[in-house]
C-alpha cells in the first residue's frame, strides 16, 4: 500500500480524509498538522492503536522538518490540506494566510522538489503532490453567470481566496517549471460532521442547540455551492489515483443554496430531532451586519471530473444535512472540546460589532 505524508489532517476535511483512507485501507498515512485552533486530534482518537498511522505535530512551513519527514517514510504521495481556511479570519488578521497557505505551501513544495529529485525514475513517476483548493479562488458570480469551470480566470477577492490562489500558482508553476507531478483539486463549500463550528453550518446548529441567535449576513441571498465531505474525500482519493498530472479538477456538490435557505433547512431539522413545544428554531434566525467584500455566489462546474475520472457527488442536501446534524447532537464530548475559551473570544470579536 502506498503511504501519504497528509498535511493539516486534523482539520475537518483532512481528518475525514484519514479516517476513510485508513477505514477503507486506501493509503498508509504520515499526517503532519501545526494544531491550530481549528484542530482536534480527537476526530482521529480511533486511530491511536494503528501502525500505518503517524501523527507528527509541526509546521508545513518548516523545511527541516518537512524534509525529515520525506526521507524517514518516503511517501509516495503529499497531499496538501493544510491551510488557514476561514475568510473571517482572513479579513480580521490577514497575516498568518500569507504565512501558511503561500510561504507553507512554497515551503511543501520546495521540500517535495528536493525529495522527489533524489528518487528512483519508478518512483518519481509514482510520486504526487496533490493540493487541496478552493472555488473561492474564482471570484464571484453573479445569479446568471455559468459556474466556475477549470479554465476559468483567477479572480480572487478575500484575503484567504488570494492566499490560496497564490498557492495554486506556485503548484502550478512547480510542474512546469521542475516536473514537479502535481494534482490541483478547486472544490466548493464542504460540510458534514468534525467541521469546525465557525463556518456556517456547524455554527447554525450549535448556536441553535444553545437557543443563541442564528447569524446571517446581509440578506441571507449569497449562493454556495455544498459539498458533503465524504464525497470530496473520495473523489480526492480518485484523483490521486487517476488524475492527470499537472492538471486541476473542480469538485462540486451541484447543490446551490442561499445562506438563508440553508439555515431554514438546518430548523426544520431540528423542529424534527430536538422539537420544543413552544417554539420554532427558526425564531432565532438573526439577520447582522454584512462580510465586507462578501462574494455573492459560487458554483462549480464539475464535469471534468465526472468526464474524465467518473466521479460525480453522491450525497444529497437533505441526506447529507441530517446525518450532519445528527452528527453534532452525538457527538457532545467533540463538540464540548472544540468550544474552548479560543471559540468563545472568536465569537465575541467576529460577532459583537454586527448586531442586526
Ligand atoms: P481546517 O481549518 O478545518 O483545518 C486546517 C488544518 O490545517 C488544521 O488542522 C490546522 O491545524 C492545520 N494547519 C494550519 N496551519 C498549518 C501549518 N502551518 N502547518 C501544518 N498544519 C497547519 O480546514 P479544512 O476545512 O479542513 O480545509 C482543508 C483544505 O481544504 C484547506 O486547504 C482549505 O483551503 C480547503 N478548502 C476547504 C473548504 C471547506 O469548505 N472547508 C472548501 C474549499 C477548500
Ligand atoms: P462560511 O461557512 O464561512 O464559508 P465561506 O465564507 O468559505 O463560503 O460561510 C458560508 C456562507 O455563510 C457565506 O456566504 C457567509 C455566510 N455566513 C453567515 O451568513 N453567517 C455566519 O455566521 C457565517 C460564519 C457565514
Amino acid at each position: 500500500m502506498f503511504t501519504a505524508l497528509v498535511t493539516g489532517g486534523a482539520g475537518f476535511i483532512g481528518a475525514n480524509f484519514i479516517l476513510l483512507a485508513r477505514n477503507k485501507q486506501w493509503l498508509n498515512v504520515v499526517n503532519l498538522d501545526k494544531l491550530t485552533y481549528a484542530s482536534n486530534l480527537q476526530t482521529l482518537a480511533e486511530l491511536q492503536d494503528d501502525i500505518n498511522y503517524h501523527f507528527v505535530r509541526g509546521d508545513i512551513g518548516n523545511v527541516e522538518l518537512v524534509s525529515y519527514l520525506l526521507e524517514q517514510y518516503q511517501p509516495d504521495a503529499i497531499i496538501n490540506f493544510a491551510a488557514e481556511s476561514h475568510v473571517d479570519r482572513s479579513i480580521l488578521s490577514p497575516q498568518e494566510f500569507i504565512q501558511t497557505n503561500v510561504s507553507g505551501t512554497f515551503n511543501l513544495l520546495e521540500a517535495s522538489r528536493f525529495y522527489w529529485q533524489k528518487l528512483s525514475l519508478q518512483k518519481q513517476q509514482q510520486f504526487r503532490f496533490l493540493h487541496v483548493s478552493t472555488d473561492e479562488v474564482y471570484g464571484s458570480l453573479n445569479l446568471k453567470d455559468p459556474a466556475f469551470r477549470e479554465d476559468t480566470p483567477y479572480a480572487p477577492n478575500s484575503p484567504y481566496a488570494a492566499s490560496k490562489a497564490a498557492s495554486d500558482h506556485f503548484v502550478r508553476a512547480y510542474y512546469h517549471t521542475y516536473g514537479l507531478p502535481t494534482l490541483t483539486t478547486n472544490c466548493s463549500n464542504n460540510y458534514g460532521p468534525r467541521q469546525f463550528p465557525e463556518k456556517l453550518i456547524p455554527l447554525i446548529i450549535l448556536n441553535a442547540l444553545d437557543y443563541k441567535p442564528l447569524p446571517i449576513y446581509g440578506d441571507g441571498q449569497n449562493i454556495r455551492d455544498w459539498l458533503y465531505v465524504i464525497d470530496h474525500c473520495e473523489a480526492i482519493y480518485l484523483v490521486l489515483q487517476q488524475g492527470k498530472i499537472g492538471e486541476t479538477y473542480n469538485i462540486g456538490g451541484l447543490n446551490e443554496r442561499a445562506n438563508v435557505n440553508v439555515v431554514e433547512k438546518i430548523c426544520a431539522i431540528l423542529d424534527e430531532l430536538v422539537p420544543k413545544s413552544d417554539f420554532n428554531y427558526s425564531s432565532l434566525m438573526t439577520f447582522v451586519k454584512d462580510r465586507p467584500g462578501h462574494d455573492k455566489r459560487y458554483a462549480i462546474d464539475c464535469s471534468k471530473i465526472k468526464r474524465d475520472l467518473g466521479w460525480q457527488p453522491q450525497e444529497n442536501f437533505d441526506s447529507g444535512l441530517l446525518k450532519t446534524v445528527q452528527w453534532y447532537l452525538s457527538n457532545s464530548y467533540w463538540v464540548n472540546q472544540v468550544r474552548s475559551g479560543a471559540y468563545k473570544n472568536w465569537l465575541k470579536q467576529n460577532y459583537e460589532n454586527r448586531k442586526s
